[in-house]
């Protein structure tokens, strides 16, 4: 095994998302079929039986339509292979042959590298080490494999998680790694061995049975050793935390199980290691571990690349019960579908999945599966029937934990639900609801401003707030509320128009430009925008947008230059294409001068046209590339979801009417966007000084009404513009 980890330079990066063909990236995984301008084939992320998975070459990306996954060939191979971005761009590179040039690390990263892959290093020969003592020696034999077989693990499963076992021998693992020229200091920073303070060192899992723990590129990052003696304290000991092993945030069998969990889209979580092994053996591979550990934000985040539907399996006792109920608020509040499912007892996933087929498994699943929040009043409910205070308190319980589930809808259906379950008033739940959420608002932003005063590092002891705390709407001015959210969601949906024109068009020529110096510029979509922002010092509220506008104008200037390169590049197209027919026209010519240079004309300003459009392709495709091949998985994927919706994939046309393009009208588009959006700001405004107007001091009152008047003169002026019509309030 090789570990070297590259850091690409950006001039490589370019080159490579450049080279990198989408159809022949996807062809490799998939088989396409030519359809218009596209390709199509089966989505290999979902289990599809008519194709929905869209490859559109002009754009240089993917899609399916039907489960959404897909991007640029980046995204395609990061989500296919499970690689990460680096990874992915080395597979691209190699695949067409383009060389990568390493930046140069610093002193400190590299120092911190090769820390890294030292210690990946020594866990990979500990690993090959535990799996020899294993398979090629009488005492794994005889204790180790004897032990695994009474387990009933079966062979595949010992290989596939590449079991082993670590011999009675004080120090094997550590004669063996430093007889094989490793440092000592490696086998003690990793707690493969402990340090004996005389100059040698002792193994740490002496007698155990061994379980690496891969990290998702399938790295050992650390160890969980089994005892084999009755009554040893230690029935799991486990590598302890290191550069490369983060317990809180690695998941057993993930590795193994990622594949089929993107499937499924399922993920089945269990305790231990067995029971992962063993469910597996049983043909559940989507079936990962927290190991015996509450599971973290980290876990989440982890398991929410590949899914949103998790199931946790409980064993069927008072105690497993009562674990089901704990811990999955986390899960709600990262927006997971959850469902629980308890075993009948005294089973566990492993002695379960042992001891039953895989239909009857499946089947038992099927049956006894049931949504958390439904698991959740039914096992309040239960002893609650006759005592009304417990009851209620039940109630605010459930009520709790809809209240952390991120999306309205979700929460609404559970509240409906609940309503019926519990014979309350649906009201009553929303409005429970409605009080948490804004409890739990008010906690954050008290949190927030003692973050903010505590890194501020001053020494007052309550600093001012820098921002009003959340107002809970009350009733009578419900509609106010309502009406600012409503502004706020137009303000919104204004600065989404304007940043999903710049990810499709940013470096798409749109006007000239004329400057105070009399020099007139060509000028593109992104700087046309940044120049008009720039006059009336408006900016992205949303920080996403902001940032992908951000990158956008980082790239205006290397844009310039590879539209230089490109340009002159087609220069021998058009000379070749010019040559060509003119030879047609000489050889077809009747005779006449005039005939010949008419056709020469016309055959100019096609050559002109076809150029142009290719040179359009290049203008419209630069940034799109780079958005979606970005390397900050939040700006990749909205930059994604910007550029690809599905009527805009496939170009329509009708035998009755030409369509015309949005890219032939941005020149109106643009600029109305960009009205609009003021004009939500000036809304904005305008109408949170109405609110304050109705409590403000006389003195207060008289700025107000000035800034209201400024305000009124703007509205005027866009919605000439817009051609919306103002509607003064009355005040
Ligand atoms: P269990 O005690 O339920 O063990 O702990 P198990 O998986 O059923 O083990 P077997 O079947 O007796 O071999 C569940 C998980 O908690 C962690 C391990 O990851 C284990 O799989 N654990 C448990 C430890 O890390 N240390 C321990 O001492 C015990
Ligand atoms: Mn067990």
């Amino acid at each position: 095994m090789r570990f070297r980890i590259l850091m690409i330079d950006k001039a490589t990066v370019d080159k490579i998302l450049d080279a990198a063909n989408i159809v022949d990236v996807v062809s490799d995984f998939v088989t396409l079929k030519r359809r218009g301008q596209n390709y199509v084939g089966l989505c290999p992320f979902h289990n599809d039986n008519h194709p929905s998975f869209y490859v559109s070459p002009a754009k240089g990306i993917c899609k399916c339509f039907s489960c959404g996954k897909g991007g640029s060939a980046v995204n395609f191979i990061m989500e296919h292979e499970q690689m990460t971005y680096p990874e992915a761009l080395r597979y691209l590179a190699k695949k067409f042959n383009i060389e990568i040039h390493e930046k140069e690390l610093t002193d400190e990263e590299r120092a911190a590298q090769t820390e890294r892959e030292s210690m990946l290093l020594i866990n990979e020969f500990a690993l090959q080490f535990f799996e020899d003592q294993l398979h090629n020696t009488t005492a794994g034999q005889d204790i180790g494999m004897t032990y695994f077989r009474e387990r009933a693990f079966n062979d595949e499963s010992i290989k596939n998680f590449h079991l082993g076992y670590s011999p009675e021998d004080r120090s094997a693992l550590f004669r063996a790694a430093v007889k094989a020229g490793y440092n000592k200091k490696l086998l003690f920073d990793t707690g493969l061995c402990i340090d004996d303070n005389r100059g040698g060192g002792y193994d740490r899992f002496r007698g155990r049975v061994m379980f690496p723990i891969f990290n998702i590129a399938g790295k050992v990052i650390g160890f969980g050793g089994r005892t084999l003696k009755k009554g040893d304290p230690a029935k799991y000991m486990n590598s302890p935390e290191s550069i490369i092993y983060n317990k809180r945030n690695e998941l057993y069998g993930l590795f193994q199980a990622k594949r089929e969990i993107i499937k499924q889209d399922k993920c089945f979580i269990v305790e231990g290691y067995a029971d992962v092994i063993q469910m597996h053996q049983a043909g559940f591979q989507n079936v990962i571990a927290s190991s015996g550990t509450a599971l973290t934000e980290g876990h989440i985040h982890k398991i929410h690349r590949f899914t949103s539907n998790v199931t946790e399996l409980f064993d069927g006792d008072a105690a497993g019960i009562h674990a089901a109920l704990r811990g999955v608020d986390l899960l709600l509040h990262n927006g997971m579908n959850i469902k629980v499912l308890l075993l009948p007892e005294p089973e566990d996933p492993d002695s379960f999945a042992r001891s039953h087929s895989h239909s009857e498994i499946k089947q038992y699943i099927d049956d006894n599966e049931t949504d958390f929040i439904r698991f959740k009043t039914r096992v309040l409910l239960k002893d609650t029937q006759n005592d009304p205070i417990k009851r209620a308190a039940a109630i605010t319980d459930i009520v709790n934990s809809i209240a952390v589930i991120p999306d309205e809808i979700t929460r609404a259906v559970y509240a409906k639900e609940c309503a019926t379950t519990l014979g309350i008033d649906e009201e009553t739940i929303l409005s429970q609801i409605q009080k948490d959420i804004f409890k739990k608002r008010q906690e954050d932003w008290k949190q927030e401003q003692r973050g903010k005063a505590a890194g501020s590092g001053g020494t007052q002891p309550s600093p001012a707030p820098q921002e009003p705390a959340p107002q809970e709407p009350a009733t009578p001015h419900r509609v106010e509320a309502l009406r600012q959210e409503r502004a706020t969601s137009t303000l919104h949906s204004c600065e989404e128009d304007v940043i999903r024109y710049i990810a499709k068009y940013g470096m798409c020529y749109l006007c000239e430009t004329t400057y105070d110096d009399g020099s007139t510029q060509p000028t593109t979509v992104v700087e046309y925008i940044k120049n008009e922002l720039e006059v009336d010092n408006i900016s992205f509220s949303n920080p996403l947008f902001d940032k992908i506008f951000k990158i956008s104008l980082s790239y205006v200037s290397s844009f310039y230059t590879a539209l230089a390169d490109f340009q002159s590049s087609i220069q021998q197209d058009r000379q070749n294409m010019l040559k060509e027919g003119s030879e047609h026209i000489m050889a077809n010519a009747d005779g006449t001068p005039e005939s010949i240079e008419d056709q020469e004309r016309q055959l100019e300003a096609k050559v002109a046209q076809t150029l142009q459009a290719r040179v359009d392709e290049f203008r419209k495709s630069y940034l799109e590339k780079r958005l979606c091949s970005d390397p900050d998985d939040d700006v990749r994927n909205l930059s994604l979801d910007l550029v690809s919706e599905k009527h805009q994939l496939s170009k329509i046309h009708t035998q009755y009417a030409t369509i015309v393009s949005e890219y032939d009208r941005l020149l109106t588009l643009i600029p109305e966007s960009l009205y609009n959006w003021k004009n939500a700001i000036v809304q904005l405004e305008f109408q949170s000084l109405q609110e304050k107007l109705k409590t403000a001091s006389p003195e207060e009152q008289e700025d107000l009404l000035r800034r209201q008047q400024e305000l009124n003169v703007m509205r005027r002026e866009l919605s000439k513009l817009t051609g919306e019509r103002v509607v003064n309030p009355i005040l």
